[in-house]
């Protein structure tokens, strides 16, 4: 197995790198710029911006990949919405362009995506659930997802995922835990919503679910989230749990005050019983990966 990773400078990418580092397999991470991340070696990574055709091209004529693992996208979902032009180039354009070079190896293709190609109505969603997307990001991603769903070409499988949360290097996003810890420790007050539930996915659950699905040579779609069903407000005095940190700081809020540019919807969450049984994800409770960030 040869994995190409697209997008290694970010969270997801980093944990996937280190999984590929533990575990023996050969791999080329890429991510736009140069390597952000110490763990991954310089010998194992190549600047690839992968709007760029051209560079696509000689990546794979250069590793020839048996895999494909696509993490990178444009993942502000706000940002999606005031650029959408950006969203469009990176998050479906680009991803058509790395399917198209992936078939001509004969490689399989994972692509990442998300719980808000949902509209949140129902929660706790299954892979045969129907989508609804209700901002440009969540657009993008089921526009991406129908490249693969509508192909000729089988070889190809959608992990779907849900707030994603880990430590990385210099990261250009943070995440939700390190907000809530982070803000609380310099004791300043947030907001949380207390209308959204979600299943939080550690990162690297995630990246071994994502390897699961290569070694495995699943095809389809997976959800992949953690365990505990939870409200955003919910998880935030959870996170402050473990740190020791000042609850106080955190207000409970609804999604309706917040007035942001995208859409959010209000209850996704996984039902993760096809990623347990076709390939035994067994991800860890909130707690454990919180104690375990600690
Ligand atoms: N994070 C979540 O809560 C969440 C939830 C559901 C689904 N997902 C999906 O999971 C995947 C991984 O998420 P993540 O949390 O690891 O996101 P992330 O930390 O934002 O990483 C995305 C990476 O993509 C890179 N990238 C952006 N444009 C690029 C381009 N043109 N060429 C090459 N690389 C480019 C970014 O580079 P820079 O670092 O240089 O900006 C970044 O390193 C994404 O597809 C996301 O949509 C994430």
């Amino acid at each position: 197995m040869k994995i190409l990773i697209t997008g290694s400078n970010g969270l997801l990418g980093q944990k996937i790198v280190k999984l590929c580092l533990k575990r023996g397999i050969q791999f080329l991470a890429t991510s736009k710029g140069e390597n952000r991340n110490p763990d991954c070696p310089e010998s194992n990574y190549f600047n690839l911006d992968i709007t760029n055709k051209l560079q696509i091209n000689g990546v794979f004529e250069a590793f020839y990949p048996t895999h494909v693992i696509h993490t990178a996208a444009i993942t502000n979902v706000d940002q999606c919405e005031s650029n959408r032009e950006l969203c469009q180039e990176v998050n479906i354009d680009a991803t058509k362009s790395l399917f198209d070079v992936t078939q001509r190896f004969f490689a399989h293709f994972l692509f990442v995506s998300t719980d808000f190609v949902f509209d949140g109505t129902k929660g706790k969603y299954s892979e045969e659930d129907k989508v609804y997307p209700l901002s440009f990001y969540a657009e993008s991603k089921v526009d991406a997802e129908n490249l693969l769903i509508n192909s000729e070409y089988k070889n190809w499988s959608i992990a779907r995922t849900i707030i994603v949360f880990g430590q990385g290097n210099k990261l250009s996003r943070s995440n939700f835990v390190l907000w809530v810890k982070d803000s609380l420790s310099n004791n300043q007050t947030i907001k949380v919503v207390n209308d959204q539930f979600r299943t939080p996915t550690w990162a690297e659950d995630l990246a071994w679910g994502c390897i699961a699905i290569c070694e495995k040579s699943k095809i389809g779609i997976y959800h992949l989230s953690g365990k505990d069903y939870v409200s955003m407000y919910n998880f935030a005095l959870q996170i402050a749990d473990v740190y020791n940190l000042d609850k106080t700081l955190i207000e409970e809020i609804t999604s309706a005050s917040l007035n942001q540019a995208a859409k959010r919807p209000l209850n996704t969450g996984f039902d993760i019983s096809k990623a347990k049984n076709d390939l035994g994800y067994e991800p860890k409770s909130l707690k454990e990966c919180l104690g375990l960030i600690k």
